[in-house]
């Protein structure tokens, strides 16, 4: 009888044992484990979860690499006057004594390769405008209005944040078969057909086509050209279409 309480008070005492070992084991590797499913959690939050996330939280999403070139400056879509692009560029191929000689880096190195080519086929191409400030623009467009008048002069002038060339992007070309001036004229000569017939090889459009001006808003210009990328531009080439009517039959992404 001694004997059998002897053994249960010992078997009790190893449960005792045993449980206080599985308490103290659970309490010590809780923060451990814990930590890990949390971390699996994060991990598998759907992508679109993440990006509410990061919208909710002002932060950019990952860049997928899809830089575009094709954002639209118009009379009705114009630009804040503060804006300013970035990685602005010195262009080398330029014509005398002209001030608005930048344009972002990859405009300025398509623009780069575009006049190289001409010069292999013989033709003099250099640029005549490139990047101008909302301020710069301001005083062009009111000089031209005090020379023409209002209407004439928003015919063939952007009004202050309307113009592409705030943009960075866009570029009057001209050569001395002008006298590096902007004529219309510059259209019907070798350098200005060799320019709308091969712009589009560089990423680049004749921007204000002979007879859209209802689209575009702004008369012929054969020598302003815009860079959009190699595709967009042989695709606007190729449909011989403005970047408006390219923009409005693009598949919304
Ligand atoms: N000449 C073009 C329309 C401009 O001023 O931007
Ligand atoms: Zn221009």
């Amino acid at each position: 009888m001694i004997r059998r309480n002897k053994r249960q008070r010992t078997q009790r005492r190893i449960i005792f044992v045993i449980v206080l070992l599985l308490f103290s084991t659970g309490f010590l590797f809780y923060p451990v484990l814990n930590k890990r499913i949390e971390a699996k959690r994060v991990d598998s939050v759907p992508a679109s979860f993440a990006q509410i996330e990061s919208d909710m939280l002002d932060i950019p999403p990952p860049s997928a690499n899809t830089e575009s070139y094709l954002d639209l400056v118009n009379k009705t879509h114009p630009l804040p006057a503060d804006y300013v692009p970035p990685d602005l560029t010195e262009v080398t191929a330029v014509a005398p004594g002209v001030t608005c000689t930048q344009l972002r880096k990859p405009a300025a190195e398509a623009f780069a390769q575009l006049t190289d080519a001409a010069a292999a086929n013989g033709y003099t191409l250099v640029l005549r405008s490139g990047y101008r400030s909302y301020e710069t623009q301001k005083k062009l467009f009111a000089g031209y209005v005090k020379r023409d008048g209002q209407s004439a002069a928003e015919q063939y002038s952007a009004p202050p944040g309307c113009s592409e060339h705030q943009m960075g992007l866009a570029v009057d070309v001209t050569s001395p078969s002008v006298n590096y001036k902007l004529d219309h004229n510059f259209g019907s000569t070798a350098e200005g057909s060799w320019l709308a017939e091969n712009a589009h090889r560089f990423g680049f459009i004749i921007r204000y086509l002979e007879g859209k001006q209802d689209i575009t808003g702004y008369i012929y210009e054969p020598w302003h050209i815009r860079y959009v990328g190699k595709k967009p531009a042989a695709e606007i080439y190729q449909q011989n279409i403005t970047l408006e009517e390219y923009l409005e039959n693009l598949d919304p992404v």
